[in-house]
């Protein structure tokens, strides 16, 4: 079954304002001839306004890298789903580090894709094992049970606009890459056979994966050859046009 690939830069806490609406109209002209590849990029909050208008009437997406359930009320700092609606088509959830330093539970993910599915936006939902899990053998029994709980109550219609992560900790900003063949071997035990378990196997079999993790041009074409590899989350190597534009490239001779 043909799946769309889709390849995410997740800008985290990086690029101020000017510094993202000048990056991002310089990529989107370098990124537009790409055949049948999604593209987007997740800037700050505080660009995401400036970076949405920057991009409108390109091929090049804007997603948020987080996003409240609530419609609106007294959560100071959040930002609701409904609020970024009009800006986004993507919104990244349950990201490692929003796990690990800001107390991201299972269930606010959850929450959060059902909100997210709710206003007609796409959920990036991200998992992925620690080393210490890795090293003890946990990484299917952990991933597994990360995505059954972030799916909990999803129905297998809005399952069409979901997109899953695998992003193993220890693989994230450490220049240390899952081989393609791991990736693929835990996405398609953790996560697509998961769901298949959920679901069913049109569900499973048309549900995007991205693999994410130290992804850069010298290793992208590793991971877009896999069978159960649809796409990439990317840190580092979306903060510079020309190693982007080299992934979306790749993803688009690979798998476009
Ligand atoms: P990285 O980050 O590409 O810098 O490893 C990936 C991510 O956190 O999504």
């Amino acid at each position: 079954m043909a799946r769309t690939p889709i390849i995410c830069g997740n800008w985290k806490m990086n690029k101020r304002p000017d510094e993202a609406v000048a990056f991002a109209r310089e990529l989107a002209p370098k990124v537009a001839e790409f055949g049948n590849v999604e593209r987007a990029v997740a800037p700050t909050f505080l660009a995401l306004t400036a970076v949405a208008d920057a991009l409108r009437g390109t091929a090049l997406q804007v997603a948020a890298q987080d996003g409240h359930w609530a419609a609106e009320g007294a959560y100071t700092s959040e930002v609701s789903v409904t609020m970024l609606r009009p800006y986004v088509s993507y919104v990244i959830i349950g990201h490692s580090e929003r796990r690990a330093y800001l107390n991201e539970s299972d269930e606010n993910v959850n929450r959060k894709a059902k909100a997210i599915l709710a206003e007609g936006l796409r959920p990036i939902i991200a998992v992925g094992e620690s080393l210490a899990q890795n090293e003890a053998g946990e990484t299917v029994e952990f991933v597994r049970s990360q995505v059954m709980a972030a799916l909990a109550g999803i129905s297998a219609a809005d399952m069409a606009e979901v997109v899953i992560a695998y992003e193993p900790i220890w693989a994230i900003g450490t220049g240390r890459s899952a081989s393609g063949e791991l990736a693929d071997r835990i996405i398609k035990s953790a996560v697509r056979d998961t769901v298949r378990e959920l679901y069913d196997d049109a569900v499973a079999d048309s549900l995007r994966i991205q693999y994410g993790g130290s992804v850069k041009p010298g290793n992208m074409e590793e991971f877009m050859s896999q069978p159960n590899i649809d796409g990439a989350l990317v840190g580092g190597a979306s903060l510079q046009v020309a190693d982007f534009t080299a992934l979306i490239e790749i993803a688009a001779r690979v798998k476009g």
